[in-house]
């Protein structure tokens, strides 16, 4: 970790130090993955390491392997502004999208409004849901993102009683605008309707308040502006939306954490829809002098994940 009260010269030093990647040339590729920090790949390699000598699983690993889980999962929450209750860790930015999409009781002919600058990893489930479940797609033509009144206009055209879900990027990977979310989010609840966010290019880039943009959920990775890891991301849930409109995935942690979290839905709508792993995001929370031991109940929660329910529909 490089501290925020360094001067900034000794700053731009100790950043260049952790990043070993801005060596190689110019960086510029932050937006598909970022430079990976010498901490988290130390971490990482720990990991793999107790994992290859000492294996993957052990009964008495659980509680341990949900305390680093919290903790990767309040680290997000303070990117987000939000509660850790209400954040789960996915492995992707796709992944929480899928979740947040497929999560609603679709009816043939329900309506979903999206953008056209959303990148495959959201446009993906909704052409998945228009083939499969006959949900009518809508798509929105935002232009270069700049335009803000003619966007609410169309999504003022597109959204009527039938839109269930309107899915936007917070920023567009296509020209880095930064949407109306909010003024989208005001127009979809006027409607009945969810709001997805994909926080892909966002988190980590720019200030993330969930509650001011009024989203219902916010879908973002680790291996982007949050320097983390391929195969990890976070999916945050309004309670009351993950109330009105459950995600049906399975935590992988359901059968340890389930009476906990079902217990008290409203409070653990992250437990509910985590897809279980803690390489990531966890592993660069590692502290200094921490013996690798510590990894032993995460390797154990990460080899126990099973394919989520909307993943197998
Ligand atoms: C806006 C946006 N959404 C989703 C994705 C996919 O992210 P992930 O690989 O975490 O699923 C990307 C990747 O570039 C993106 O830019």
């Amino acid at each position: 970790m490089v501290s925020p009260f360094l001067p900034d010269d000794e700053k731009l030093a100790a950043v260049r130090q952790a990043l070993p990647a801005l060596s190689a040339g110019i960086y510029l590729n932050t937006g598909s993955a970022g430079p990976l920090p010498r901490e988290t790949a130390r971490a990482m390699a720990d990991l793999a390491e107790y994992e290859l000598a000492v294996g993957r699983a052990a009964p008495d690993y659980d509680l341990q392997s949900i305390e680093r889980m919290a903790e990767a999962r309040a680290a997000v929450a303070a990117i987000l502004t939000a509660d850790v209750d209400t954040v789960a860790l996915t492995h992707s930015t796709t992944d929480g999208m899928n979740a947040g999409a497929w999560g609603i009781d679709w009816g043939r002919g329900d309506r979903a409004v999206t953008t056209n600058a959303e990148h495959p990893g959201a446009m993906g489930p909704l052409l998945a849901l228009r083939d499969r479940r006959g949900v009518d797609l809508r798509i929105v033509d935002i232009g270069d993102g700049g335009d803000v009144d003619g966007i609410l206009a169309a999504f003022e055209a597109a959204i009527d009683g039938r839109t269930r879900l309107v899915v936007v990027s917070h920023v567009a990977w296509t020209t880095g605008a930064i949407l109306p979310v909010r003024e989208i989010a005001e127009i979809a609840h006027r409607a009945g309707a969810l709001v997805l966010v994909d926080g892909a290019q966002a988190a980590g880039a720019i200030a993330v308040d969930v509650s001011a943009l009024a989203a219902d959920a916010y879908a973002l990775p680790a291996q982007k502006w949050l320097l983390g890891p391929e195969g990890m991301g976070a999916l945050w849930i309004d309670p009351a939306a993950a109330d009105r409109s459950p995600m049906p995935a399975a935590s992988s942690g359901a059968t340890t954490i389930a009476r906990r979290c079902w217990a008290s839905p409203g409070a653990a709508a992250g437990w509910r829809c985590s897809s279980g792993s803690t390489t990531s995001i966890a592993a660069g929370r590692r502290s200094p002098g921490e013996r690798p031991t510590r990894w032993r109940r995460s390797a154990a929660w990460r080899s126990s994940h099973r394919a989520t329910g909307w993943a197998r529909s």
